[in-house]
């Protein structure tokens, strides 16, 4: 039997991380070099099918910005799959004038809040975006492997720019709905 699946999903993250790019990419296969910082958040649909399953996705792309981060929960809530992206070449100091710590940091406070707060079912994805930068790399996958294990969360490292690994991570969390 063919199952029709409706799943809300949500991009997390710490700004410029890339979570527009990554869903530009996916759902109209583009990049783009300057893409503008999100404000208040942006609706996206595409459609999966995988296995018995035809997974439509309703993407809801948040703003990184710390200002927006009291809509949050607006946009997990009810969500069936959450993906949380940094920025691999993100180092590790907290960024002026926000003092919003980087991009790594960012996405484990996403996961605990959401360990917190959101669907306890939540299929968790984490995503090591920007991975075409490996001159500029700043977190090491193997530390987030184990972090990801631990915390029961998927893994991979994506390019929104060249799309590596892009198309995977939501054909991924597709095929884990479809199971359930
Ligand atoms: P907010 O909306 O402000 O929260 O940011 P965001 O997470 O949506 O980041 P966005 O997609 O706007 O990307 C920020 C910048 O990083 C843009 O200039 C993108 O072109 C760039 N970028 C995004 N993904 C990649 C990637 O995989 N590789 C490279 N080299 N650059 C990327
Ligand atoms: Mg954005």
């Amino acid at each position: 039997a063919n199952k029709n699946i409706n799943a809300k999903l949500v991009l997390l993250g710490d700004v410029g991380a890339g979570k527009s790019s990554l869903v530009l990419r996916f759902v109209k296969g583009q990049f783009i070099e300057f893409q503008e910082s999100t404000i208040g958040a942006a609706f996206f649909s595409q459609t999966l099918a995988v296995n018995d399953a035809t997974v439509k996705f309703e993407i809801w792309d948040t703003a990184g910005q710390e200002r927006y981060h009291s809509l949050a929960p607006m946009y997990y809530r009810g969500a069936a799959a959450a993906v949380i992206v940094y920025d691999i070449s993100n180092q590790g100091l907290p960024c002026f004038p926000t003092g919003q710590k980087a991009s790594f940091e960012r996405a484990k406070k996403w996961v605990q809040e959401l360990q917190a707060q959101g669907n306890p079912n939540m299929v968790m994805a984490l995503a090591g975006n920007k991975a075409d930068l490996l001159d500029a790399r700043k977190v090491a996958a193997e530390a987030t492997q184990v972090y990801a294990q631990e915390n029961g969360l998927f893994f991979m490292e994506t390019s929104a720019k060249t799309a590596t690994n892009v198309n995977d991570i939501f054909y991924e969390i597709a095929k884990r709905l479809s199971q359930v």
